[in-house]
């Protein structure tokens, strides 16, 4: 089996992609007004910052291959739920949660499935909290849902993920043990520093108060 999009299959793929961009784009915007909204009139922000990624085709095809599926667009559409992505950053691991209720509130987003790698790291050390949702995005006269997988993380565990993430890569998922050890240490103290930061950010914030 052929790890390429064929070419017919290319031109689909090209269209669905665009599709999956409006479908970031709507969900960037509701979040962006969100965040000016905490900046302009709360008085904590629990976003940092907002990126977002479309999958390329190679990484496409390569998900499809790896699930034994044929390389076509509609595989895509049915079958892939990372293809638009969304990564939130926040401050601390409280506002993790709190960002998570704020996406299940929003009137026109419709979550499909949640995963708590916050409350429950991956063997790895991997800390994140995943949202699969759907954004309605009107087009040619008709609404179509777009699925968009959003992670939300704290700055220190998104440094661990990235530099996780390229071990991975280099030692094509077979990271030596000694350093997946390391990796799950570090990938702890890392919480246990969110966890103090957290803490002094607590007790500036009284003190602010009482001034
Ligand atoms: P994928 O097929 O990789 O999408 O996994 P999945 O469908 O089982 O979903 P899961 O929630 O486990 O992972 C989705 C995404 O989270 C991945 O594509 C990565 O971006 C990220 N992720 C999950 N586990 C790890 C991990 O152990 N290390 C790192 N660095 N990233 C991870
Ligand atoms: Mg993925």
């Amino acid at each position: 089996m052929s790890v390429r999009f064929n070419e017919d299959e290319f031109a689909l793929l090209k269209n669905l992609l665009l599709i999956y961009e409006w479908g970031q784009r709507t969900l960037l915007t509701k979040l962006n007004i969100m965040q000016e909204d905490f900046k302009s009139f709360q008085e904590n922000n629990p976003i940092e910052y907002i990126k977002g990624r479309i999958k390329s085709p190679e990484s496409i095809a390569q998900k499809l291959y790896k699930l034994n599926l044929e390389i076509t667009a509609e595989n895509v559409k049915t079958h892939l739920k990372d293809v638009a992505g969304v990564r939130i950053i926040c401050p601390f691991a409280r506002d993790i949660h709190y960002l998570v209720g704020l996406l299940r509130s929003m009137p026109d987003v419709n979550i499909l499935d949640e995963k708590d790698y916050v409350s429950n790291p991956k063997p790895s050390g991997y800390r994140s909290y995943h949202v699969i949702l759907e954004v309605p995005v009107f087009y040619s006269g008709k609404i179509e849902h777009v699925v968009v997988e959003v992670q939300i993380r704290t700055e220190a565990m998104n440094f661990w993920s990235t530099l996780e993430h390229k071990a991975r890569y280099k030692y094509q998922e077979h990271i030596p043990e000694h350093l997946c050890d390391e990796l799950v240490i570090c990938a702890n103290k890392i919480a246990e520093l969110d966890q103090r930061m957290f803490l002094i950010h607590e007790i500036i914030s009284l003190i602010n108060q009482d001034t």
